[in-house]
């Protein structure tokens, strides 16, 4: 998603109503304590659950240098980790020693096996007589013939410039999550500079490190250490395990297979360098388990991978930015941005099956997995919109009459959009139906795929659900930047027409919110699955002081669903209630 102009935020209040939030922590990465940068856990499956953290050795002597992140600093720590049925580790199924060093940032990953399916567990971490805090985490609910409820967050595009992690803290404060699915945008590369991405209401309040923008690995390093110190994040790791995979901001916007739109070379550096780092950042940073690499076809690393859930379902988790084509580029200004389409020699383009967006072999192994019987459900972990949309150009700033599509996304990549939605299309009922899960655009939508056109529309091949962005800029303050004199009223009615326009001019949209930011939560079960849309109120660029705590936490907002063997969105009456079964925990909790 294109990075919008901030815009000037309301005098502050007098209010005092602060939150509990590390100022001086967030400002420079400090000593912490060895445990300072909480625990995490991911990418459960059966019988494993990859927990992290990250140890940072004590200073060798009062005042001496601190081995903060990306500093290259610090002795090896040898580090216990433990793993128990209880909160009170009175039940330790397993237990070990793992050695970390400066060569990996200090950060410790276990991929923990032979655990038992579904089933809450408890871990932590102990060094140099400290000990770190409790994680909660659980394993995959994949056992044969039992189909137990799936729930989980979704959630995308956490700037943290942009505003406050509520989002993540009101997923923390869930109980009952199997786990929370990042789609990508867990960290931005823009510095405190001109490039500054966000409300200036939080300028010296909530600022980037390091200052300028992430380019190398020790900036990376950093970047994911300072979303890591923040407690709202810290929480919903603490509380859930997280399946996860990298967009573009990763490592910079708009990336493609060999460059980006915000990367120059030369003055940046050679762009592959660049994207190694990130990744190794990334994989350092992240409770990411990398997936095998020898037996399944791919081009450079591979990082998509599939869950199970027994006969429920699966989710396969794509990658989109490694080996994609270059973005369609139709003028001088931003690769990847919106362009017209109906220009005969640009659709040629688009349409062009030499380019692609996930790599052919990945592809394929994605349709592969769709076609697999005997689950009713294929959840598919996407970075940008699979749908085709055509934005009205005139809510872009284009003549009217024109039309405007994302280039960014899968309508960049047409031939492979056609071919993944043909095969939808042509699928078995007996193979399930395919449900998309998006983030990306910076705004909540629900909507069928349409495949063949009929008298009467179209015919559905599956549907998509996109999350809001945690904090990231959407519909409303892009408008708001475009109406710098308009009262908060004003702004909301232009982002509501904006927004009708959109759908007005793509008929399989039924639902799309500009306006709120937070997460969705997906709830699957073997009638249906459900997305619960959880929204702020009031976008951070409005609220007088973005510190005061009631405005920062999504509320529920709305309802879609998709029934099995329908393969397209219909309402739904209202939040999910208490999920009809729970994992294993005989330990307290
Ligand atoms: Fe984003």
């Amino acid at each position: 998603m294109l990075k919008g102009a901030a815009l000037a935020a309301a005098a502050a209040t007098g209010s005092t109503v602060f939150r509990p939030f590390d100022e001086a922590a967030a400002a420079a990465p400090s000593y912490r304590g060895i445990f300072g940068y909480g625990v995490a856990s991911g990418d459960p499956t059966a019988d494993a659950v990859v927990i992290w953290t990250r140890a940072t050795p004590p200073p060798a002597r009062r005042g001496g240098p601190v081995a903060t992140p990306g500093s290259g600093l610090g002795a090896p720590l040898r580090v216990r980790w433990e793993i128990a049925r209880d909160r009170d580790f009175d039940q330790v199924v397993d237990h070990g020693v793992v050695v970390t060093s400066a060569r990996s940032d200090h950060t410790v990953k276990v991929d923990v096996r032979g655990l038992r399916p579904y089933t809450r567990y408890f871990y932590r971490f102990r060094t140099q007589g400290d000990t770190s805090v409790v994680g909660r985490t659980q394993t995959a609910p994949d056992e044969r013939f039992r189909t137990h409820a799936l729930r989980f967050g979704l959630v995308s595009c956490s700037n943290y410039t942009g505003g406050y992690f509520g989002a993540y803290r009101s997923l923390g404060e869930r109980d009952d999550l199997d786990f929370v699915l990042h789609v990508g945008d867990y960290i931005y590369e823009y510095g405190n500079g001109s490039d500054r991405y966000g409300p200036d209401s939080l300028v010296g309040v909530r600022d980037a490190v390091p200052a300028t923008e992430t380019i190398d690995l020790q900036g990376y390093r950093l970047r994911h250490a300072l979303h890591k110190a923040d407690p709202d994040l810290q929480l919903a790791h603490r509380r859930h395990p997280w399946i996860t995979i990298f967009d573009d901001h990763e490592v910079t916007n708009n990336a493609w297979a060999r460059g980006a739109e915000n990367h120059t070379p030369g003055a940046e550096g050679d762009f592959l360098r660049r994207r190694r780092q990130a990744y190794e950042a990334y994989l350092e940073w992240m409770p990411f388990r990398l997936p095998e690499q020898r037996r399944v076809p791919h081009q450079g690393i591979r990082f998509f991978k599939r869950f199970t859930f027994g006969e429920l379902g699966d989710l396969s988790i794509l990658e989109t930015r490694q080996n994609r084509s270059a973005q369609v580029d139709f003028g001088t200004t931003n690769a990847g941005g919106f362009i017209p389409a109906g220009i005969p020699a640009v659709d040629a383009q688009l349409a062009d099956p030499s380019r692609h967006l996930p790599e052919p072999e990945q592809l394929d192994w994605l349709k592969n997995g769709l076609s697999k019987r005997n689950r009713q459900w294929h959840l598919i972990g996407n970075q940008v919109i699979m749908t085709p949309v055509r934005f009205p150009g005139a809510i872009l700033g284009a003549p009217a009459g024109t039309t405007l599509l994302n280039s960014d996304q899968w309508d960049g990549y047409q031939a492979d959009q056609a071919d993944l939605i043909a095969h939808l299309d042509a699928q078995s009922r007996r193979s399930g139906d395919a449900v998309v899960l998006t983030g990306d655009i910076h705004s909540s939508w629900a909507m069928d795929i349409p495949a063949r056109r009929t008298a009467s529309g179209y015919t559905p091949a599956g549907v998509e659900f996109v999350c809001p962005s945690v904090t990231s800029d959407g519909f409303y303050e892009l408008v708001r930047a475009s109406r710098p004199t308009a009262t908060i009223d004003q702004a909301v009615a232009a982002t509501q027409g904006v927004v009708a326009a959109v759908v007005a001019n793509n008929p399989w949209i039924s639902y799309l919110d500009g306006i709120g930011h937070g997460y969705t939560l997906i709830d699957v079960t073997p009638e249906r699955v459900q997305a619960d849309f959880h929204l702020t109120p009031l976008p951070t660029v409005d609220r007088p002081d973005p510190r005061i705590d009631e405005d920062v936490q999504p509320v529920y907002a709305r309802s879609w669903q998709t029934l099995a063997g329908s393969r397209e969105i219909s309402p739904a009456d209202g939040p999910v209630g208490d999920r009809s079964d729970e994992p294993s925990r005989r330990g307290r909790r």
